[in-house]
């Protein structure tokens, strides 16, 4: 759907579509697991969150140099703007490059060589965001933000991710910390298999200003209270919840319930290339299979841009919003 929004939650890695992993495979003479782009579909069956991120983090040493990250990033832009998206805030796993011995410099420079020009080539704003990996330490995320200090004016916020359960919010407190002091805002994805009180600790010691998911706030309705009381967003990602095992069927997914609880919900992709769907797929699988009007989308689409960090640009958010009054479901 071109309906005008914003996307809030993608990681950029999870963009990486069969034929371009294979590309850059060739490119830096990296061998994948998997034999052929069919067979690599195949694997896209997943049981949970953890049985995905094995084979995102295992595609993602084709990834080796600043025009690969270019190449990704572009793609993805390119398939965005495509589906209606103008604006993008774009998380980036830096941890699971610098592993590999692929500095922070070629990672940011790279994407940056992409987000630099999108505007221009794509017609799509954007801004970047970092995701320390909850499975590795604290100290890990730490030394990480570190080694971000030289590219600090390219990045807007700090998120966190990977394996969510038995990897509390609290466990950053202090990297939260220290990027507040930075200036750089903070999202953290809470509450997609971990239990309501990490979406709570997230808001109440990282400080969060979206919660990433945040879908398990529905078994609490204390909870639910607090979050349209205050307004917190919400960055859901039906296709991902389907795909992972989060809810057991698009057509049984909480979104319109949440909606009528009067939830600030945003609809976004996370791992389009992985999961069956960029942003506008996403809007067509919920107002296909959960029967959501155009009002119900409109609400969502503007949410996006009021959840987005457009903050140092509200002109730019004013223009969006009223694309998003203006567009004609027809
Ligand atoms: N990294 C990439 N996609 C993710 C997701 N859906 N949850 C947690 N970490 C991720
Ligand atoms: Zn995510």
């Amino acid at each position: 759907m071109s309906l005008p929004k914003a996307e809030l939650h993608l990681h950029i890695e999870g963009t990486l579509e069969p034929d371009l992993a294979f590309a850059l495979a060739a490119r830096n003479g990296v061998e994948l697991p998997c034999a052929d782009t069919d067979a690599l579909r195949e694997a896209y069956r997943f049981q949970d969150l953890q049985s995905f991120l094995d084979l995102y983090y295992a595609l993602m040493t084709v990834l080796r140099t600043e025009r690969d990250f270019e190449d990704l990033a572009d793609a993805y832009l390119a398939r965005a703007a495509a589906q209606g998206v103008r604006h993008a805030e774009i998380f980036f796993d830096p941890q699971a490059h610098l592993a590999r011995g692929v500095g922070m410099g070629t990672v940011v420079e790279g994407l940056w060589r992409a987000l630099g020009g999108s505007e221009e080539r794509h017609g799509v704003s954007t801004r970047l965001i970092m995701c320390f990996l909850r499975d590795e330490s604290a100290e890990s995320a730490m030394a990480t933000l570190d080694a971000a200090g030289p590219y600090l004016d390219r990045i807007t916020g700090v998120g966190l991710d990977s394996a969510e359960v038995g990897h509390p919010p609290r466990k950053f407190r202090e990297v939260y910390e220290a990027a507040a002091a930075l200036g750089l805002r903070r999202v953290a994805h809470a509450g997609e298999e971990g239990p309501p009180e990490y979406i709570t600790e997230a808001l109440d010691v990282l400080g969060v200003e979206r919660v990433d998911h945040g879908l398990r706030c529905v078994e609490d309705p204390a909870l639910v209270e607090r979050l349209v009381r205050e307004r917190v967003p919400l960055t859901l990602c039906p296709l991902s919840n389907v795909r992972l095992r989060t809810v057991d069927t698009l057509a049984g997914h909480p979104l319109p319930a949440m909606l009528d609880a009067g939830l600030m919900c945003t609809v976004n992709s996370d791992d389009p290339a992985y999961f069956g769907g960029y942003a506008g797929d996403n809007f067509d699988a919920v107002r296909g299979a959960l029967g959501l009007g155009p009002e119900r989308l409109r609400e969502l689409a503007r949410n996006s841009f009021l959840a987005s960090f457009l903050d140092d640009d509200e002109a730019l958010r004013a223009r969006y919003l009223a694309e998003v009054e203006a567009y004609d479901f027809g």
